[in-house]
Formats: C-alpha cells, sequence, structure tokens
C-alpha cells in the first residue's frame, strides 16, 4: 500500500486493547476502500508533537482514546460545541490541512439505544451512574434528545453536581446510597461507570424497585453480558449492551475520512464479539 492511500488511526495510551482497527478495517474491506486504519500508541508527553505532525504523516483523521480524550482539545484548529461542552474529544477529522474535533460517544449510546429498543422515547426520568467522561457524553445526547430529568448518581457527589453545573436544571445529583429512590419512575437506567468490568469491582445494585417498563444499559462491554444485564433480563427488563456504543461511535467517523456511511452488520458485531471472547 503507498503513502497516498488515506490512513486513519485511533491514538491512545495503552492503545492495543482498542477495537477500533478491527471495526474500521472491516468496513474499508468490505467497501473496498484502498486505506488503512492502525493503532498509534502515543505517551501523553508526545501527544502534542503527534498531533503537530499529524496531517504530515498522511492521517485524515483519528479516534482518541483514554487518556487522551481531554487532552487533545487544545491541540487542534477547532472543536464544535459539542466537543466544548462535554471538555473531550474522541473523533479528529482533516478539512483543508486543519484539524477538527468532535465527539460521537453520545451519539453512539442513543443511535445504539434506539436501534435496540425500536421507538425509544424518554418516559419518566432517566438514572445514569457515573460522572466521568462517558457519563457527560451520554447525559448531554440524552438532554438533547429531549429527557426531562437525569438523576445523576455518583461515588464522588462532587463530580455529579459538576455535570448539573454544567448540564442545568433537568440534572439532578444524587449519592450513590440513594439511587434505588430514583428508580420507581425511572425509564431508563444507565450504569456509565467501569463497575462490572473485567478486572474492575463488581456493580452491586438492587433493581426490585425499577418499573417493568424500565429498559436498563450499561456502558461495559467486557463482559458482554454483565450482571448488571443479566440481572434485568431476569427481572423481565429490556437491555441494551455497551459494544453497540463503540460501534455506533465509529460510524461518524469512518463516514467523515472514507466519504461512506458503513453498517453495522451482523457479521460486524460477530467478529467483535469473537474477537473480545478469544482475548
Ligand atoms: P470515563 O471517562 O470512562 O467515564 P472516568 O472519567 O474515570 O472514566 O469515570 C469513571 C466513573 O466511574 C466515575 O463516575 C467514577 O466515580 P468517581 O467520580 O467517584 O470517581 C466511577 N467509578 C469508578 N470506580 C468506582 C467504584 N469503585 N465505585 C463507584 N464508582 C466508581
Amino acid at each position: 500500500m503507498t503513502s497516498s492511500h488515506p490512513r486513519a488511526c485511533v491514538i491512545g495510551w495503552p492503545v492495543g486493547h482498542s477495537r477500533s482497527p478491527l471495526i474500521h478495517k472491516y468496513w474499508l474491506k468490505q467497501h473496498n476502500i484502498e486505506g488503512d486504519y492502525v493503532q498509534q500508541n502515543i505517551a501523553p508527553a508526545n501527544l502534542a508533537d503527534f498531533m503537530r505532525d499529524f496531517t504530515q504523516n498522511g492521517f485524515i483523521g483519528a479516534n482518541i482514546t483514554v487518556p487522551h480524550k481531554q487532552a487533545v482539545l487544545n491541540l487542534l484548529d477547532e472543536t464544535d460545541d459539542l466537543a466544548r461542552r462535554l471538555g473531550a474529544v474522541n473523533t479528529v477529522y482533516v478539512r483543508s490541512s486543519r484539524l477538527f474535533g468532535t465527539n460521537t460517544d453520545g451519539e453512539g449510546f442513543l443511535n445504539h439505544l434506539k436501534q435496540t429498543i425500536a421507538g425509544w422515547r424518554s418516559q419518566g426520568a432517566v438514572v445514569v451512574l457515573g460522572a466521568g467522561g462517558a457519563a457527560r457524553a451520554i447525559i448531554g445526547a440524552l438532554l438533547d434528545d429531549g429527557v426531562e430529568q437525569i438523576h445523576v448518581v455518583n461515588r464522588t457527589l462532587a463530580h455529579a453536581e459538576e455535570i448539573a453545573a454544567l448540564f442545568g436544571q433537568r440534572c439532578h445529583p444524587m449519592p450513590w446510597r440513594h439511587m434505588a429512590d430514583a428508580f420507581p419512575n425511572a425509564g431508563l437506567l444507565v450504569n456509565a461507570t467501569s463497575l462490572g468490568m473485567h478486572n474492575q469491582p463488581p456493580l452491586q445494585i438492587d433493581l426490585d424497585r425499577l418499573g417493568t417498563d424500565a429498559v436498563v444499559a450499561d456502558i461495559v462491554y467486557v463482559p458482554l453480558a454483565t450482571d448488571l444485564l443479566k440481572t434485568a433480563s431476569t427481572n423481565g427488563l429490556a437491555i441494551v449492551d455497551g459494544l453497540g456504543m463503540l460501534l455506533h461511535q465509529a460510524v461518524p467517523g469512518f463516514q467523515s475520512w472514507f466519504g461512506v456511511r458503513p453498517e453495522i452488520t451482523p457479521e460486524l458485531h460477530e467478529l467483535i464479539v469473537r474477537d473480545l471472547d478469544e482475548n
């Protein structure tokens, strides 16, 4: 492959765990596009240099992952309102040699939710567990979609209060130990913490006070069937897994870099599930 082929990358530290190359290489092949998508393991101290030389090194775009989502914000020529509001960028694209940053995490979550639960519309309040970057993106997307009330439940209440200050009166900070008080009126419960993930502490939660129509979503996708989702299923509740958010957040990036809006096919889903199982 020559260097004239469009090339995108995922930038992280470490970046080896990222499934983004699998996703984008699948789409490149599916659409017969002569391009490439590679991993870039970039230490925080080297991020500014990397972004300065980005286009010179032949890149047309990037996904940004942990721990660079905040830091990259100030290394780009332009960012959109959403990225600035969230204080985080997950997708970079190049236009006329200028670097633009946006954030597709929230859109990814919402699109996956609406695809999994056909015709999903917010009914009642939403309970979001967590107040980190992922929670912010999800809360922003839900508010933009018209959700009227979000209880932001977090171990460190001050972080939930920061979110309420950022997004306004529709967000209600709530201490972790009181979360179940918000359950009876909740139409959607989202785990946006790392609890329940492989090698992380479990998410200990009692879902009994959730209504029978509530939907339970998890952003954790290793394992795909988290204890939270298993319990919700056992209780007869509809569930939304975390892998879909990863797949859906990738769609707008691929489209802006390679000019084709890709599909999340069952085959792609299966490819990622198999890779997660094996590694
Ligand atoms: P990300 O950007 O992926 O969302 P993050 O910014 O580190 O990651 O946020 C992680 C979230 O998981 C936070 O809401 C964190 O709670 P704190 O704000 O109190 O740190 C939450 N979290 C992580 N470990 C936790 C634990 N053991 N118990 C409860 N919440 C936890």
